[in-house]
């Protein structure tokens, strides 16, 4: 049991190139991102374990000792397990979530209580704990969006940048200290089916979506290579270049079909102030980054993001290269984060 609160957070994350092409056993840069979120532990004497996911609309409580009667014996495998259709019906019923829901609030429930039903915790992590975490990590996104890459949770375990490829991680060895603008467009998509649908139009068109997936392959390479190259002596040129492959990358992301309509609009918005921005993750919606050079200057950066938010986006300032998931003590977490926390 805890005996007193504690505090875990893990970095927001992009991927810069690779979004999908990974799915396909291209390479993936991935990054993790100088936004947190955090996750407050609090010890409790009335037997009860309760979720509080207050972005999602979340408040619920389960009594402990009830769970610990149920028969989740499935989970008491000691190391990580695949979850089965049958184990996920199990959850199901233990969560009280109908047959039907599969929303992403009712699997946030489930990928909780997956975890919490598995996992004894902790409160200094070595580095097998991290190895443990991002493999239970893998397995929450399985319940979430079916058949993942694997390089979402690695990039937030491990943070900084990293390579991927088939299972395979490297870490960008001095990453440069990008800037970039976070822009969510707010339009809800599913993972689980912007990837079923690259899937169905590579065996559809085969000869046309193979070359787009090892050209997105080539983007991934070159731009690690740049990335590189920068570590030493970063100069306008390799902006340049990362722009160039900012807008390839998004014409591809486009041709596979996993465009939107608010990501056009990001773009446009983008460019019209200079800027180049490419969907990020599955796209459909959800979000996209945009490059800020450190040539630019402060109001051109606000006026994008004033013209963005006009849109009904939200934007955020931010630079790559954090670190992964951590643990604090509670008074090691900045005011302002203790004082949100409080607040719910
Ligand atoms: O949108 P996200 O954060 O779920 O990222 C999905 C990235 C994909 O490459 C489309 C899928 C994957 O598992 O790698």
């Amino acid at each position: 049991m805890l005996s007193e609160a504690l505090m875990v957070s893990a970095p927001g994350k992009v991927i810069l190139h690779g979004e999908h092409a990974v799915v396909h056993g291209k390479v993936a840069l991935a990054v993790a991102l100088n936004l947190r979120t955090f996750l407050r532990l609090q010890p409790h004497n009335g037997g009860k374990v309760g979720l509080n996911l207050p972005n999602i609309g979340i408040k619920q409580t389960w009594d402990v000792a009830s769970l610990q009667r149920l028969d989740t014996s499935f989970l008491e495998q000691g190391d990580v397990t695949v979850i089965t259709p049958e184990q996920m019906e199990k959850l199901k019923e233990v969560a009280g979530v109908r047959e039907d829901c599969a929303d992403h609030t009712h699997l946030a429930v489930l990928a909780f209580l997956y975890l919490y039903l598995s996992i004894c915790r902790k409160q200094r992590w070595t580095e097998e704990d991290l190895e443990l975490i991002n493999k239970w990590a893998f397995q929450g996104e399985r319940v979430i969006h079916g058949s993942p890459s694997g390089v979402d949770n690695a990039v937030s375990t491990w943070g900084g940048a990293l390579r991927y490829q088939q299972g395979k991680i490297s870490s960008l060895k001095r990453p440069p200290a990008l800037k970039i603008l976070l822009t969510n467009t707010k339009i809800p998509r599913s993972t689980k089916t912007l990837v079923a649908s690259v899937r169905s139009r590579l065996l559809k068109f085969p000869g046309i979506v193979a070359p787009l997936l090892t050209s997105i392959d080539a983007i991934s390479v070159e731009c690690e290579r740049v990335l590189g190259e920068m570590a030493a002596a970063p100069g306008p040129e390799h902006y340049l270049v990362l722009e160039e492959l900012i807008d390839m990358n998004q014409h591809h992301l486009n041709a596979l079909g996993v465009g939107h309509a608010s990501l056009d609009r990001l773009c446009q918005v983008a460019r019209a102030h200079g800027l180049h921005s490419k969907l990020t993750g599955a796209g459909g919606g959800g979000c996209g980054i945009t490059l800020l050079r450190p040539d630019l200057e402060g109001p051109e950066v606000e006026a994008t993001k004033q013209e963005l938010t006009r849109d009904g986006f939200d934007c955020w300032e931010t630079s790559i290269g954090a670190p992964g998931v951590s643990v604090h003590s509670a008074a090691s977490v900045d005011a302002a984060v203790r004082q949100a926390l409080d607040g719910l």
